[in-house]
C-alpha cells in the first residue's frame, strides 16, 4: 500500500534564498516551491533565460508561461489595464493558487507568452517563493518544473528525478501543500472565465465576484497548449465506475497487468488484489495534495495500468477530475 506523506511546510535556508537570485539575475534556471507545485523558474524580462525553459522542459514555445511577482501591488507593472472583476480576485486570493489571465504590459517579452497579447499572472503562497521573488525583484516565469506532459513535481527530489542537471539550482522548500497547480482565470473582460481548474476552487470564485462562472470543461474558450494528455505517469491511467473499480482491477490483475489502483475513501481497508493500492484520503485537500505523488509512486513501483474513478466536481473535487481526465487522455503528441 501506497501511503500519504507526513505535510508539514518546510522552508529553504537564507542563503538559498540568494543563491536562487543570483542565479536569477545571471540569466539561470532556479526550480521553485510553490504552494502548488514546483516551478522551473527563469528571469521574466531575459527572453534567452525564457528560451531555456522551453528547451528544458521539450515544450512548445508557442504555449505560454505564467509570471510570478511578489505581491499584488505589483500587478499594474506587468498589465496594461485591471478589469475591476480581476482588481476584486487579485485582491481576493493572492498570494494564494490563482493566476489571472490579463492584456500584456511592454514589460513582458512575447517570448513568455508564447506570442499572446495577453499575460498569466500570479503571487504564490510559499514563504521562499515569496522571499525568491522579493529578493529578486523581478517577476519570474514558470511553468511546472517536469517534461512536457508528465506529471508535475511536488518536491524538490521530484525536480532532481524529472530535471537532474538541466536546471542551474533547486530551491527546496519541501512538499507542496496544495499539490494541484493553480487554478488560471481569463480576466480581461468583464465576466471573467476559468480556463483551467486548480487551487481555488470554482465557488470560492463565484462567492466573490457574486455571480456564477462557466465550468471549464463546457467553456468554448480554447487554452493554449492544453493537450488531452498532460500531467500522465509512465503507466496507463484508465478511469473506471466506482463500483467496478475492485472488481476490474482483480481481473486487469489476473490478465497479467501489473495494477496500480486508486482505492477510494469509501473502501478503504477492503483487501483488493493488486500490484499496489493507493488508498485515496476522504478529504480533497488531502487528495489534491497527494495526487501527483501517488502517480510518481505508482510509477516507480513498476505498474503498467492505474485505475481510478472520478470524484464529485466539486470544490478541488473539479481539479482533480481534471487532472485524472488528462492523465487518462490519448496519448497522440498533437
Ligand atoms: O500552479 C501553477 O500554476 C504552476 C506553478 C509553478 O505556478 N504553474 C503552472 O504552469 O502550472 P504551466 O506552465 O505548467 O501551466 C500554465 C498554463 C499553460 O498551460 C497555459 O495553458 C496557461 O497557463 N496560460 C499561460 N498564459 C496564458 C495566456 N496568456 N492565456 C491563456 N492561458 C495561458
Ligand atoms: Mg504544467
Amino acid at each position: 500500500r501506497v501511503s500519504a506523506r507526513t505535510s508539514d511546510q518546510v522552508t529553504a535556508r537564507t542563503g538559498d534564498i540568494e543563491k536562487a537570485a543570483e542565479v536569477l539575475r545571471a540569466g539561470g534556471l532556479v526550480a521553485l516551491p510553490t504552494e502548488t507545485v514546483y516551478g522551473l523558474g527563469a528571469d521574466a524580462e531575459n527572453p534567452g533565460a525564457v528560451k531555456r525553459i522551453f528547451e528544458v522542459k521539450g515544450r512548445p514555445p508557442s504555449h505560454p508561461l505564467i509570471v510570478h511577482i511578489a505581491d499584488a501591488a505589483q500587478l499594474d507593472d506587468w498589465v496594461r489595464t485591471v478589469p475591476e472583476p480581476a482588481r476584486l480576485l487579485a485582491e481576493h486570493f493572492w498570494p494564494g493558487p490563482l493566476t489571472l489571465v490579463l492584456q500584456r504590459g511592454p514589460r513582458v517579452p512575447l517570448e513568455a507568452t508564447g506570442g499572446l497579447e495577453t499575460v498569466a499572472v500570479r503571487v504564490p503562497d510559499h514563504p521562499d517563493a515569496l522571499a525568491l521573488l522579493s529578493a529578486f525583484g523581478g517577476g519570474v516565469t514558470a511553468p511546472s518544473a517536469n517534461r512536457f506532459g508528465s506529471v508535475s513535481p511536488t518536491t524538490a527530489d521530484d525536480v532532481r528525478a524529472e530535471l537532474g542537471d538541466a536546471v542551474d539550482f533547486v530551491l527546496d522548500g519541501g512538499a507542496c501543500q496544495v499539490g494541484v497547480e493553480s487554478t488560471i482565470v481569463d480576466a480581461t473582460g468583464e465576466t471573467p472565465v476559468i480556463l483551467r481548474p486548480g487551487g481555488v476552487t470554482r465557488e470560492a470564485l463565484e462567492e466573490v465576484l457574486g455571480r456564477p462562472l462557466a465550468v471549464p470543461e463546457s467553456s468554448p474558450v480554447r487554452v493554449p497548449g492544453q493537450h488531452p494528455s498532460h500531467y500522465a505517469p509512465n503507466a496507463r491511467v484508465v478511469l473506471v465506475d466506482p463500483d467496478r473499480l475492485i472488481a476490474e482491477a482483480e481481473e486487469a490483475q489476473r490478465r497479467g497487468h501489473r495494477v496500480g489502483l486508486f482505492l477510494p475513501a469509501a473502501h478503504t481497508g477492503t483487501p483488493v488484489t493488486a500490484h499496489a493500492v493507493v488508498e485515496v484520503p476522504a478529504s480533497l485537500p488531502a487528495y489534491a495534495r497527494e495526487l501527483y505523488g501517488f502517480l510518481r509512486e505508482l510509477d516507480r513501483r513498476g505498474c503498467d495500468l492505474i485505475l481510478a474513478a472520478l470524484p464529485a466536481e466539486e470544490g478541488l473535487g473539479l481539479a482533480i477530475a481534471n487532472r485524472l481526465r488528462r492523465a487518462a487522455g490519448p496519448r497522440s503528441t498533437a
